[in-house]
């Protein structure tokens, strides 16, 4: 058996940037790493080509009576920047106290080592276990997975016969607590493009006369919410699903006062939408966020100038029940209705990825024909999380997003169980990312547990 954590550092090494052109050899040197290793402990490996990077199917075959899971990673990291925020360098790993540092050590190579180790001590110890593992590793899950729905459509045939997805790419809120999460907010991300003037003009000689593109977009981008904190675009919750009690009463047992949470994020107050708690807020409602926005003079000193043109980068977060397309529609319409006309503006997409939600069994949603290894599964993971974690587990949606877990179940008809294995203090996408390697040594536990559970036997 190898050593977990040491291979773990080895695939921080391969800086795999996949939205950075740049680290194309960072992303066939992770790749290259993890089907070695998958085809060291006995898979058949599979590097299928898309058109941009590549997945990695690693296949343990064996009865067809046996039950089938989907492993479901991705070896691709954000990028690193900034990087003089970073103590010591991103690619180049390190463990300090009982964490290991280091560009993708927790989104999404730790989880994805994590279940890897897991499953090669399982079959280590029972080389005859009764179950059929696929591993399934995309390189583009930073970047929306645009190759993902082809690949899916591709295989599935082979895949759709699995029994359900396993999955650890979301969050828990302490080392002792772990999360199955239950649900994954959708995006819709666009930019907005504004146009003034021809041209930039100095603003002596023509200021007075129009209006300067900035002042047009920060007015627009300023009616997108009201001051009820709720995002302001006619129909924009209509398709938002009333909350289920039990999922009120599982947050209720979170665990963190609003204060500790406050003082997590650094700021002097909340800004939440009217009637819920910021724990509410994060799982249970869409959002418009503005990522970026720019325009006109960002440098030294002054300049007495109208600038030509101003953008902003803006997304919509999306709850289960609402669709990309129609939010995208909804919000387009606003902003072509309240731009003024003596400006010119562009809409440009970027990509979407729909929510998801996954009923657990005996629930009072709990879909009356969700299928008996599934509904096995997450009776196992509560189990297994129980005994390693000495807690059970919370069942929670998560804030953030998966896309390819709603185009899973849409193509191959499969749900997913998410074992949360990250932290806040992870600093997933920040400076300093960092994965904990008591929750890693338990996670592999969990995993193996799991595994051997579903398989019976
Ligand atoms: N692992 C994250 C999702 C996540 C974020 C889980 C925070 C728990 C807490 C995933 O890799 C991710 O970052 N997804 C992106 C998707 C986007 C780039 C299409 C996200 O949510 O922004
Ligand atoms: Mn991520």
């Amino acid at each position: 058996m190898f050593d977990p954590v040491e291979k773990l550092k080895e695939f921080i090494r391969h800086p795999s940037v996949s939205a950075d052109p740049k680290f194309k050899d960072g992303m066939v040197g992770a790749r290259e790493f993890v089907a070695g290793l998958l085809g060291s402990i006995g898979f058949k490996v599979a590097v299928v080509p898309t058109p941009l990077h590549p997945v990695i199917l690693a296949e343990r075959g064996g009865d067809p009576s046996w039950p089938h899971v989907i492993i479901y990673g991705h070896y691709d990291v954000q990028p690193a920047d900034p990087l003089n925020l970073w103590e010591t360098p991103p690619f180049e790993p390190v463990i300090r106290g009982n964490r290991l540092y280091g560009r993708g050590a927790a989104d999404n190579k730790g989880e994805v080592m994590t279940h890897i180790a897991a499953v090669a001590r399982l079959l280590e110890r029972r080389p005859d276990l009764p179950l059929r593992i696929t591993f399934m590793l995309e390189g583009e899950e930073e970047i929306g997975s645009p190759s993902f729905p082809a690949f899916l459509d591709t295989y599935r045939d082979r895949l759709k016969k699995a029994d359900f997805v396993f999955l650890s790419d979301t969050g828990i809120p302490r080392e002792d607590q772990v999360v199955i999460t239950c649900g994954l907010r959708g995006l819709m991300l666009f930019d907005l493009e504004v146009t003034g003037a021809r041209g930039d003009l100095h603003s002596g000689q023509h200021g007075g006369v129009l209006r300067n593109p900035i002042q047009a977009l920060a007015e627009v981008c300023a009616s997108l919410h009201s001051a009820d904190g709720r995002v302001n675009v006619p129909g924009f919750y209509d398709d938002v699903l009333d909350v289920e009690p039990w999922e009120r009463a599982e947050l209720a047992k979170f665990g963190q006062s609003e204060e500790q949470y406050r003082e997590f994020l650094g700021i002097p107050a909340f800004h939440t939408a009217k009637g819920f708690s910021p724990f509410e807020a994060v799982r249970f409602l869409p959002t418009l966020e503005f990522n970026g926005i720019g325009g006109g003079y960002q440098g030294a000193g002054t300049k007495t100038v109208i600038p030509s043109k101003a953008f902003a980068k803006i997304s919509c977060r999306l709850v289960p029940n609402q669709s990309p397309d129609k939010i995208r529609a909804l919000v387009y319409a606003a902003i072509r209705e309240r731009m003024p006309k003596d400006v010119t503006f562009r809409l440009v997409d970027q990509h979407h990825g729909t929510p998801y939600v996954v009923v657990p069994p005996d629930r009072s949603n709990t879909p009356a024909d969700q299928p008996v290894v599934l509904a096995r599964a997450f009776r196992a993971a509560d189990a297994a999380v129980t005994e390693v974690f000495g807690q059970a587990p919370l069942y929670l949606r998560e804030g953030g997003s998966v896309p390819i877990i709603a185009d899973i179940k849409r193509v191959l008809g499969l749900d997913s169980v998410m074992l949360g294995l990250c932290l806040p203090e992870d600093n997933l996408h920040a400076p300093n990312e960092s994965y904990h390697l008591g929750v890693m040594e338990k996670g592999m536990r969990a995993s193996e547990r799991i595994l051997e559970t579903v398989a019976g036997g």
